[in-house]
């Protein structure tokens, strides 16, 4: 599917322009045409277990002497991939979507036997984390900007992002000189808050789980994918009230079978657990879980194991990118928006071809559009690991 991709190099050194002095990567397609152009700063700040028990955290920038990788390009989808160091890599993952492109995923890989960065780690196995960037809506040819510092938060790694230069999908051969910058280069005018209307652009949480569990050679592969904005709207007693899940303060965990799979969401004030079967030929979330503390310290727990929603044929994944309501009880309903699961037969840690709901389909023009309204989702980025079962593991990473 994907074109062999060469992969070139160039280290900008010591140019004096207003585009730093960052790591400048050229990936060129199977016709050593430009694919995928970036220019990049990335600091890291890593924490780590040591032999003593104690949690240290260290320094890295990206150096320019990363290596030549896996980075390669097709139409619809590019992967920046950088190694550098003794075994470490920060790879993106950008996807097109009809006239725009966006960042799926970040990777980071650290290999924590590289004494010179962790000394005195505990652990001797490379440890990697998934987050998912506020890198959306680039427009087609052009080329995403960012000078501003963007400080994404992870488990165990805060990654600082600056200076950034990245054409994901370079379609003629040559960089594009148009630009789509980020929200935080663009001056601000003072905007009077909008309730929620901010919280789209929240940094999604963090969830491809690394375990550090034996054995420490091969890596964990994602075994369930899950995107969604969800929104849940309870009715207690006559009071009806909604919450949203917000990423930022989300746990994720779960387990994958072959006939059931489970996803768990944990954030402080709620949680919510969506089971999904394996009926032989198609999978569907079958059960579904909530439970919230009220303030009142009542506790307020509502379910339905017996759901058919969300079906797709196993091997491909169930998308349904329009808002969604789904009534679970009379007393329960849950809000969802640009949602995509698969929760059994992920490959390569990626969606498969997706199954659209009916909304998304050519008949959704029936379907007055109402801009703005999904506003007050906010997007999930859910990848649970084969190995996540517990997810403490003995060096005390603790993956979500
Ligand atoms: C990145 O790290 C270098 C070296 O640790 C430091 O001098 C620089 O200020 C850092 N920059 C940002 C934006 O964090
Ligand atoms: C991790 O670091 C150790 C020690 O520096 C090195 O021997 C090993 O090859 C590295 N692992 C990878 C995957 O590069
Ligand atoms: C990593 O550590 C384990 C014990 O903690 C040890 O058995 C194993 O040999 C080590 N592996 C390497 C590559 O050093
Ligand atoms: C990441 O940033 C948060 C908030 O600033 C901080 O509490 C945490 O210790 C940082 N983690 C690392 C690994 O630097
Ligand atoms: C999580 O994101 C929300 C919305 O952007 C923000 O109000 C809140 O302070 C964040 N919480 C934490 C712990 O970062
Ligand atoms: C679904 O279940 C069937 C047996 O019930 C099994 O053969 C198949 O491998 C399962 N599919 C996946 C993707 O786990
Ligand atoms: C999955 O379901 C099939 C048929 O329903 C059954 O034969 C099989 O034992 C189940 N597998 C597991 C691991 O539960
Ligand atoms: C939902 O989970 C809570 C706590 O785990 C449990 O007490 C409750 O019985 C569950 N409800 C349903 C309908 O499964
Ligand atoms: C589950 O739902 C089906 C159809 O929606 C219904 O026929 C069946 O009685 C339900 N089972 C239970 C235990 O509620
Ligand atoms: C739920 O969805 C239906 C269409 O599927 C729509 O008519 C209805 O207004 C929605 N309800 C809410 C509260 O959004
Ligand atoms: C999740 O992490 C595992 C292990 O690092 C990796 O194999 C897998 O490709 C990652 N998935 C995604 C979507 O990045």
């Amino acid at each position: 599917m994907s074109r062999y991709a060469a992969f070139v190099l160039f280290l900008a050194c010591g140019i004096a322009f207003q585009v730093s002095h960052g790591v400048e990567v050229n990936v060129t397609d199977s016709k050593d045409k430009l694919c995928l152009y970036a220019n990049l700063m990335v600091n890291f700040s890593v924490s780590y277990e040591t032999k003593g028990n104690e949690n240290k955290t260290v320094k890295m920038e990206l150096p320019n002497d990363v290596t030549k990788s896996a980075s390669k390009c097709d139409n619809i989808s590019s992967l920046l991939k950088l190694d550098f160091g003794d075994g470490h890599s920060f790879s993106v993952n950008f996807s097109m979507s009809g006239k725009m492109y966006q960042a799926d995923f970040i990777t980071v890989s650290f290999n924590l036997s590289d004494s010179s960065q962790f000394p005195d780690s505990l652990s001797n196995e490379t440890v990697s984390v998934t987050v998912k960037p506020q890198i959306t809506n680039v427009g087609v040819d052009t080329c995403y900007s960012c000078k501003s510092e963007d400080v994404i938060r992870a488990d165990f790694v805060n990654m600082t992002l600056w200076n950034v230069l990245i054409q994901a999908f370079v379609s003629n051969g040559s960089k594009s000189e148009k630009i789509t910058s980020c929200k935080a280069d663009t001056p601000t005018t003072p905007v009077p808050p909008t309730t929620h209307a901010t919280s789209t652009t929240t940094a999604a949480p963090v969830t491809n789980s690394t375990s550090t569990a034996p054995p420490p050679t091969t890596t964990p592969t994602a075994c369930l994918l899950a995107n969604f904005g969800l929104r849940i709207g309870f009715k207690q007693g006559e009071k009806y009230q909604e919450m949203n899940l917000e990423p930022n303060v989300t746990k994720v965990s779960g387990t994958c079978g072959v006939n059931s799979s489970e996803l768990q969401l944990t954030s402080n004030t709620m949680t919510v657990m969506f089971t999904f079967t394996n009926d032989t030929a198609k999978f569907r979330l079958h059960a579904l879980n909530f439970t919230t503390k009220m303030s009142s310290g009542v506790e307020f727990s509502e379910g339905n194991t017996n759901l058919s929603l969300w079906e797709a044929a196993l091997g491909s994944s169930y998308m349904c990118n329009k808002e969604q309501n789904y009534t679970i009880t009379g007393l329960l309903t849950l809000y969802t928006f640009n949602l995509r699961v698969q929760p059994f037969g992920v490959a390569k840690g990626v969606f498969s071809t997706a199954e659209e709901c009916f909304l998304d389909s050519d008949l959704s023009f029936l379907v007055p559009i109402a801009v703005g309204v999904a506003l007050s989702f906010l997007i999930i980025l859910v990848l649970i690991s084969y190995l996540i079962g517990r997810r403490k593991s003995r060096t005390g990473y603790q993956s979500v």
